[in-house]
């Protein structure tokens, strides 16, 4: 009896352009497995700007948001999916503090913590909600015959 699967949830991380720059990829991928979450998706990609300011719409208005855009399109990113149960908790507790300077001194072994740099380049992306999370999966994936498929194929 499949009781696990049931419990299971996805959500959607990524790695930003700093996390990417600086050789992140292996590190963060390693502590997301042997933190219990399987990647059942993921596609490294060149956002562009449309891609980013429709993604990161909800802060549209804010002060931050064209340099957001600039800085998430500054170069390639990678995409997955994750799942295990609580995934998207879970993924957010792991990544720490939104500002990389507050993680560092208050949540120390977390990925924003060890890997990004300052609040602007923290390194990683954790959808924040259910909601969001079913958001932002389709948004870079949709269903096809053959499996998830990536929409945002810019690489
Ligand atoms: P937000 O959704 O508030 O943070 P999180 O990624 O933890 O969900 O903000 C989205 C991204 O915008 C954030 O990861 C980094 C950037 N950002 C800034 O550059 N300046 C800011 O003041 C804030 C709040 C966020
Ligand atoms: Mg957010």
């Amino acid at each position: 009896i499949a009781n696990g699967d049931a419990l299971k949830e996805k959500t959607l991380a990524m790695i930003k352009p700093d996390g990417v720059e600086g050789d992140y990829i292996d590190v963060i991928k390693k502590t997301i497995l042997a933190s219990g979450f399987n990647i059942t998706q993921e596609i490294q990609l060149q956002l562009n700007e449309n891609t980013v300011k429709s993604f990161y719409a909800e802060h549209a208005s804010k002060s931050f948001f064209s340099d957001l855009v600039q800085y998430m399109t500054s170069g390639p990113v990678l995409i997955m999916v994750l799942e295990k149960a609580n995934a998207i908790a879970d993924w957010r507790d792991l990544i720490g503090p939104t500002d990389s300077n507050k993680a560092k001194a208050t949540h120390p072994k977390s990925v924003r913590a060890l890997c990004g740099l300052d609040l602007q380049r923290n390194c990683v992306h954790g959808s924040d909600s259910p909601q969001s999370a079913v958001r932002e999966i389709s948004f870079f994936f949709e269903k096809s015959s053959s499996g998830f498929v990536s929409t945002h194929d810019e690489l």
